[in-house]
């Protein structure tokens, strides 16, 4: 049986919805302790609820663009489970706009909460973390593509991967990794007003060469792959989750006859 101070600790923002709920739950199956990080207390309590019978649930309200809340959630790890084993850098917000519309309100609030809080939330743990710990940024595939009116957001995801790459090689001969796993379009609060859009679905699910959508668990599963000891080789990586969206020029056979394709 495992000591309980023996169990691995991650450190999840964004665990109140969406993927980061997803992430928190993988990890919880597979006996690790939690530290949840969101604004929404009311979400976080019922997440440490549902995963009472399973795991330990400590859990942080902040907003991760806080200048304390990196140092306040790596103590509540260290007070609570005494250690921190992994980071999962992914509460993120994006704002849809040109580039040359984009305001500076915009500017600083998507950087603020997609690259700055990361590296802050990545910088703090470092203290905590021994041989063996990694740090895990979601990214996006628009910070390897651009896309339209993804200005800022494709900014900071792919900040986001210069920045993953800078811990890699800094603290990789330290034993402690950073990657990026950056997801396509899944369903979640951040993208379910848009889901139905037919211009939505022909930008995604009909570019992607793949024959169903992605999920949450589809990248919690590469997440906890990643932190765990079969993916303990891989650094400084971005892992694109996508099937197959940004490397294929893949096309329906629908959308290439489709009359809105077709010149007036
Ligand atoms: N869904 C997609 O298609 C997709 C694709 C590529 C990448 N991603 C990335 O995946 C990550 C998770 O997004 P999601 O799709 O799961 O969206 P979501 O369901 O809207 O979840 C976003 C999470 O981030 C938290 N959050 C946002 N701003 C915060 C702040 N200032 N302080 C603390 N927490 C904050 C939210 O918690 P509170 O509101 O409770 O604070 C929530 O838990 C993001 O980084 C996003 O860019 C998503």
């Amino acid at each position: 049986m495992v000591n309980s101070s023996e169990k691995p600790v991650v450190l999840i923002t964004g665990a109140s919805s969406g993927i980061g709920d997803a992430i928190a739950r993988k990890f919880a199956k597979q006996g690790w302790r939690i530290v949840a990080v969101a604004r929404r207390q009311q979400r976080l309590e019922q997440l440490r609820q549902e995963l009472a019978d399973i795991t330990d649930v400590e859990f942080l309200v902040a907003d991760v663009t806080e200048k304390d809340a990196p140092k306040r959630a790596v103590d509540l790890a260290l007070s609570a489970f005494g250690r921190l084993d992994c980071l999962v850098n992914n509460a993120g917000a994006g704002k849809w706009a040109a580039p040359g519309e984009t305001d500076d309100a915009t500017i600083d609030e998507v950087l603020n909460i997609s690259l700055k809080a990361p590296f802050r939330f990545a910088r703090e743990s470092l203290r905590a973390m021994k041989s063996g710990s990694s740090i895990i940024n979601i990214g996006s595939v628009f910070g390897l593509l651009g896309g339209m009116d993804g200005g800022i957001y494709c900014t900071a995801k792919a900040g986001m991967i210069g920045m993953s790459q800078a811990f890699a090689v800094q603290y990789g001969a330290k034993g402690i990794r950073s990657n990026v796993v950056a997801p396509g379009v899944v369903k979640t609060e951040m993208t379910a007003a848009a889901w139905d859009f037919p211009g939505f679905q022909r930008t995604n699910q009909e570019l992607t060469p793949f024959n169903r959508d992605g999920t949450v668990e589809d990248v919690a599963n590469t997440v906890f792959f990643l932190a765990s000891q079969e993916g303990s080789y891989i650094n400084g990586q971005t892992i694109a989750l996508d099937g197959g969206w940004s490397t294929t020029k893949y096309v329906t056979p629908e959308a290439l006859i489709c009359e809105r394709v077709m010149p007036k």
